[in-house]
């Protein structure tokens, strides 16, 4: 079947911080097709909004991990579309900051893990089949620079379970390119979108007795959609060659493994 438009985006997360950053700003283009993933689509009220709006936005139900969720949502988009161009694998959770591994639970673990790893492995492993329709396939996960192991030594925070979770996202996003890069022309990629300044991160990091204050912690804040159009254009520029398998700053920066 042809696609009614010539990129058809698939967004996991998309309710709100920076996957409904990103699906806004997406949604300005012409010619685009974005199905955004949400855990309870009927009321995820500004992204029906904003499909209403834009008629270029799909919601779907889509929990992390949930291989009836993206098996329907697979389904959907090749009735609809009959290709994915680029999926952005951007839902995820952080729990249990600045949390000392012998505090943290095992849950804890397992809920991260499900969520942030599993959740890509689930979504690529059912959208596959669309992304080798597409004639520049693209897969983009939204990491975090706590994934980064050979930074844990230099982080003051404990974020063993979270880090962990992200770390174990990153080796799978390098498997899928290394699988697929060259067979499939497939792009796929790991990109931190910088600390921003979702309610999420304040929530977590105030938990955590951290307030996001760019002073304290000496580090940059965007706001999710400074956070977005960076994404946006590094996902634009990003070439299989040059940007497979690698693990990206949102400025287009290396982060160590
Ligand atoms: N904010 C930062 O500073 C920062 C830094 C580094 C990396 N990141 C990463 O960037 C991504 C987005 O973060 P954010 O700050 O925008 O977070 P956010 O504001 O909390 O948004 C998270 C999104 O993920 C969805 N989500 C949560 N749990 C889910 C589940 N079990 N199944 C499906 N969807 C689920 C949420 O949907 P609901 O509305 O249904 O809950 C929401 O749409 C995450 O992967 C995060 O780890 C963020």
């Amino acid at each position: 079947m042809s696609s009614p438009a010539s990129t058809v985006y698939v967004i996991s997360g998309a309710t709100r911080g920076i996957g409904f950053a990103l699906t806004s700003l997406l949604a300005q283009r012409d010619d685009v097709l974005i199905f955004a993933g949400a855990r309870d689509p009927a009321n995820a009220l500004p992204l029906q909004e904003l499909a209403k709006k834009t008629g270029k936005v799909v919601p779907v139900k889509l929990e992390a991990a949930n291989e009836q969720d993206a098996a329907a949502l697979a389904e959907l988009v090749q009735e609809k579309a009959g290709k994915v161009d680029v999926l952005i694998n951007n839902a995820g959770i952080a729990e249990d900051f600045n949390k000392p591994v012998l505090a943290t639970l095992p849950a804890s673990f397992t809920k991260q893990f499900t969520v942030n790893a599993l959740g890509a492995l689930v979504l690529f492993q059912h959208l596959y089949p669309l992304l080798t329709k597409s004639a520049s396939p693209r897969f983009f996960a939204i990491t975090s620079g706590a994934g980064s192991t050979g930074s844990v030594a230099l982080t003051p925070l404990s974020l063993a379970a979270y880090g962990s979770s992200k770390a174990a996202l990153n080796h799978l996003v390098a498997h899928i390119a290394r699988e697929h890069g060259e067979k499939d022309n497939l792009l796929a990629t790991l990109v931190h979108p910088g600390a921003v300044s979702t309610e999420t991160a304040k929530t977590t990091l105030e938990a955590a007795g951290i307030p996001l204050d760019p002073q304290l912690l000496n580090m940059t804040i965007l706001t999710p959609d400074e956070s977005a159009s960076a994404l946006v254009k590094l996902f634009d520029e990003a070439k299989r060659e040059t940007h497979g398998g690698k693990f990206l700053s949102y400025n287009g920066t290396e982060i160590p493994w």
